[in-house]
């Protein structure tokens, strides 16, 4: 069983289409990257994902769990779905650990003492150590966007969604934002990524997806998607972007 499956989603604005009949399958600890031009529906299919949206059709599934059920709660499903934007959007009067801290307080009613040791291990591991006790300004957006993603997964979501998180980034901190992203997928986590990072999506993904028009037009390894495309359309958005 996949631990998150599209069927047949369908998401509309007024008459414009975005998400038409979307089907996907993420298998556990799968790294799936969304590519595709600006507008084909990438940001809108994970928002709908984590219920930020709402679908005219279709279902989501999340461990075989209807998710997309009209009038169900989305609050605990977004506990198991962490999703991470371009903009980290850290609370800028708290220091980068109790921004962290803050969601699992709240949410799971956890002490700081219960939370720490597990929060600072993050840190640790996503070469933040001697950063948790700084504000956000005083972090680059490297160290920022790293901090807004050890702040999702102190929630111990079951998937993650990534949408252009490296977008705002100057281009020499790109590298330490992927690093993380490899280190999550070694740990086995699953993850959805709208990506830009081309580079990126062929070395890591496990399976890429082609976007246009809220269609995936082509998914497959990369290997197959970047080096031999089925798709006229895929051809012609990678002749563009690469
Ligand atoms: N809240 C909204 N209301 C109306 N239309 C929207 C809304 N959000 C997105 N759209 C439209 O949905 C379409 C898909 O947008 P989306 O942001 O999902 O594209 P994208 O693939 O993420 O693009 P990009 O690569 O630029 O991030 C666009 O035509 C956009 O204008
Ligand atoms: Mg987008």
């Amino acid at each position: 069983m996949a631990m998150l499956s599209l069927q047949n989603v369908v998401k509309r604005f007024g008459d414009n289409t975005v998400c038409d009949g979307i089907d996907l399958d993420v298998e556990e600890g799968q790294m799936v990257c969304l590519i595709g031009a600006s507008g084909a529906g990438k940001s809108t299919l994970l928002r709908c994902i984590n219920l930020l949206e709402p679908i005219e059709d279709g279902a989501i599934y999340l461990g075989g769990e209807d998710i997309s059920i009209p009038g169900l709660d989305p609050q605990p499903v977004r506990k198991r779905i962490g999703i991470v934007f371009q903009s980290y959007n850290l609370f800028p009067h708290m220091t980068a650990l109790e921004n962290a801290m803050l969601a699992p307080r709240r949410v799971y009613g956890q002490s700081r003492e219960v939370l720490r040791p597990q929060i600072e291990e993050l840190f640790d591991k996503f070469g933040l150590a001697d950063r948790m006790h700084h504000y956000p300004d005083q972090l680059s957006g490297g160290q920022q966007q790293r901090v807004a993603i050890v702040r999702a997964l102190a929630m111990k979501p079951d998937v993650m969604l990534f949408d252009e998180i490296t977008a705002a980034l100057d281009p020499q901190l790109v590298g330490e934002v992927l690093a993380v992203l490899h280190l999550l997928k070694a740990s086995g986590m699953t993850m959805v990524l709208a990506t830009h990072e081309m580079d990126f999506a062929r070395e890591a993904a496990d399976k890429v997806c082609f976007l246009k028009d809220g269609h995936i037009i082509e998914e497959g390894p990369p290997e197959v998607v970047f080096e031999a495309p089925t798709k006229a359309e895929t051809r012609e958005f990678l002749a563009r972007v690469l």
